[in-house]
């Protein structure tokens, strides 16, 4: 009899090793474990395979998906200047997308008739795997283990225990945490308290190196239409480039976020976020937005911006408006060519300190007060007048009519 085959998103943690096994003995599927290398740091791909295999899978993908992940989600989200509630940069919900084109991928060169994940019934994570694989492969099953399962983290440690499943769990784990190039999201634990203050230990990407202090420092991003290139003049690819601002920023304790978010299930929860090098680069880009785009175009897509954050951190990344967004944006991107300069201090602090672009729309002749003044005032009067006109027209009737406007 031929068996039905799921290929798992597996991430080598404790419910998706548990996950490979059940899904074998409850479910009678073969298991094509899944791992993608999005930039998780610290994670030993050759041990998370074996691990994989112990569970039971017939079969182990690893992706080294860094370079797509910058490319094709990081990049459209930075050009849009995307933080969801106006504060995170959609971490966990630009990897999830990528992660459902590698599982549509591997179903169909494995003769795949289903999915997997390992997410809970209560995150927005599961929202976005399966309406990213509805949207790309209508036809495929999705099965959610943990979810139907219903084991607690203890009744997942004693079945791993019970199967021999070598998982690296520890009974007594406070964080969950999920990480990739863009950023590390934290959750659980004492942070579950919106009052209480994140303990020093959830951090892993903000803090001085151990026992060091580290000096302010300038760093000079560069873009090309839209696209990071520099820093420092140095010419980087974009995967370089975010870790390497990663650090120079994280190290000056900047990029951390405490927000109580709206999840899409309808649940206000606590999330703690690390996220240097998204937050340095959003904040250059729209710094250099503000030079180079033309007003109506700016003010256009300032409007759009939180829309496009919206749609994304629902799992809409597949999705028309995504896409019809995402155009809209990219053609405002070949005007966005200049440099950057920001200032990094000790203790959190980032600030845009100057900026120049050679298509920038700054005019020193039009701007300035000085001699050198291109302007021409003259013109101003006739144009005050006129745009002032209506607003006239209006108050003289109403003086003649009724009480003067306040
Ligand atoms: N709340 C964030 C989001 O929805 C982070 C989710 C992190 N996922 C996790 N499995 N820890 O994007």
């Amino acid at each position: 009899m031929i068996k039905r085959r799921v290929v798992l998103a597996y991430s080598g943690g404790l419910d998706t090793s548990v996950a490979v096994h059940w899904l074998g003995k409850e479910r009678g599927f073969e298991v094509i474990a899944l791992a993608l290398d999005v930039g998780q740091s610290g994670t030993d791909f050759a041990a998370i395979e074996e691990r994989a295999r112990a569970a039971g899978a017939i079969e182990v993908v690893v992706v080294d998906a860094r370079q797509e992940l910058a490319d094709d989600f990081v990049l459209p989200t930075l050009q849009a200047n995307a933080l969801y509630e106006g504060r995170y940069p959609l971490v966990s919900a630009l990897s999830r997308p990528l992660i459902v084109r590698h599982l549509v991928a591997a179903a169909r060169r494995f003769g795949a008739e289903a999915v997997a994940h390992g997410c809970t019934g209560k995150g927005n994570d599961q929202v976005r795997f399966e309406v990213g694989t509805r949207a790309l492969a209508p036809d495929l099953d999705i099965v959610a283990p943990v979810r139907e399962w219903g084991m607690t983290r203890e009744h997942a440690i004693e079945y791993a225990e019970r199967f021999g499943l070598p998982v690296t769990a520890s009974r007594d784990r406070i964080y969950s945490i999920d990480e990739n190039l863009w950023g590390r999201a934290i959750e659980c634990g004492v942070i579950e308290d919106p009052w209480e203050s994140p303990p020093a230990d959830v951090f892993a990407l903000t803090a001085p190196p151990a026992g060091g202090t580290v000096d302010p420092v300038e760093v000079v991003v560069g873009f090309e239409a839209g696209r990071p290139v520099s820093l420092d003049g140095e010419e980087l690819e974009l995967v370089a480039l975010i870790e390497r601002l990663q650090g120079i920023a994280g190290a000056r304790g900047f990029g951390r976020i405490d927000l109580v978010e709206n999840r899409r299930v309808g649940i206000k929860s606590r999330e703690i976020y690390e996220a240097p090098a998204a937050l340095a680069l959003v904040l250059a880009h729209q710094d250099l937005e503000s030079l180079t785009l033309e007003r109506d175009l700016a003010h256009e897509k300032l409007r759009l911006e939180p829309r496009f954050a919206e749609l994304v951190y629902d799992g809409l990344w597949y999705s028309p408006l995504r896409e019809a967004l995402s155009a809209f944006v990219a053609s405002t991107q070949r005007h966005v060519t200049g440099e950057v300069r920001l200032a990094f201090e000790p203790g959190g602090v980032a600030r845009v300190a100057g900026r120049r672009s050679p298509v920038g729309l700054y005019d020193y002749g039009l701007a300035t007060y000085d001699a050198a003044d291109a302007f021409r005032h003259e013109d101003a009067e006739g144009f005050v007048r006129i745009f002032g006109l209506g607003i006239k027209t209006w108050a003289s009737r109403q003086q003649a009519t009724g009480p003067a406007p306040r």
